[in-house]
């Protein structure tokens, strides 16, 4: 099995799709490589992009708030996306470039081993739990596949579109707190007084 440096250095490398014609910087994860929790996004945006790390933008600043109100931090989890270069203009990433760039969140994955999994929207739940996920009505389910916990909540950048799928959301994260203190306790960041 290829080591996380190996697999590092083959993403900064690629050029298996289009997308490595336009990226600024391969956006490969960020987090603790030890982690219980694995979250998958869709693909970088324009920060993302600059910056070659995975939600640093105005959606990654409500994902880092979600994360505190469950107890948890970007040190406790792995972030990823589906593909790990910017789509122009910040499309939906094309089955292709999704096609062409899954062996590396496969490999992640492998290396990782979470016990869970959350999709964040769309296009992470199509690819990750089922083709033909609905995100406005399956959000907040659980799906378990080879010993894997796995759900899906709306986008971050979805709920500052849509403020109204905010409580949705703030259920569907009390859920994935639940799952965390019954499966990995030892995630939870310690309250310090
Ligand atoms: N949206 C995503 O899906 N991923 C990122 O890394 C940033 C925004």
């Amino acid at each position: 099995m290829v080591t996380w440096e190996q697999l590092e250095d083959m993403c900064q490398h690629c050029q298996a799709c289009p997308l490595g014609e336009t990226r600024t910087n391969v956006v490969f994860g960020v987090g603790n490589r030890q982690a219980d929790i694995l979250f998958i996004g869709e693909g970088p945006g324009e920060q993302e992009d600059l910056q070659g790390e995975p939600f640093v933008g105005p959606a990654g600043h409500l994902l880092d708030l979600m994360l505190s109100l469950i107890d948890l931090e970007r040190s406790k989890v792995y972030i990823a996306n589906i593909v790990k270069c910017r789509p122009p203009k910040n499309r939906d990433p094309l089955n292709t470039e999704q096609d062409a760039c899954i062996g590396y969140l496969r490999a992640q994955t492998a290396l990782l081993r979470p016990k869970i999994i959350v999709c964040l929207g769309r296009i992470a739940a199509m690819r990750i739990i089922d083709k033909d996920f609905r995100i406005t009505k399956q959000h907040g389910q659980w799906f378990h596949r080879a010993g894997v916990a796995m759900t899906a909540i709306y986008h971050p950048s979805a709920v500052l579109r849509d403020p109204f799928k905010g409580p949705d959301t703030f259920v569907d994260l009390k859920s994935i707190q639940a799952k965390v203190r019954e499966l990995c306790p030892d995630s939870f960041t310690p309250l310090v007084y």
